[in-house]
């Protein structure tokens, strides 16, 4: 493997608890955290049911997928599907809607 085929990843926090994560580009920030050992709310794992839900309080993130369930509106609030959404900068995260 050479060195521009290893994925990046940048930092991630959670708000409430102030927990540290690799925040992986090549793969979505729930399983990042999960593997950085951050407990978070999940089901579907797919972008449908929302139990994942929260908020970027700072950063951004692009989804793989055209309509992950979220409203446009709720996207420009800053509302984020973790299961679905992969990390574009540093990000902090708050649990829920
Ligand atoms: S776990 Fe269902 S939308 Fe994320």
């Amino acid at each position: 493997m050479q060195a521009n085929d290893t994925p990046l990843f940048y930092i991630g926090k959670t708000e409430a608890f102030g927990e540290q994560f690799d925040a992986w580009t090549d793969r979505p920030l729930l399983q990042s955290m999960e593997q950085g050992g951050v407990s978070w709310p999940s089901s579907c794992r797919a972008g449908n049911c929302r139990t994942c839900i929260g908020k970027l309080v700072s950063g951004t993130v692009r989804y793989e997928m055209e309509w992950p369930g979220l409203l446009p509106e709720e996207k420009e609030e800053g509302y984020v599907l973790p299961c679905v959404a992969h990390p574009c900068s540093d990000v902090v995260l708050s649990e829920g809607y």
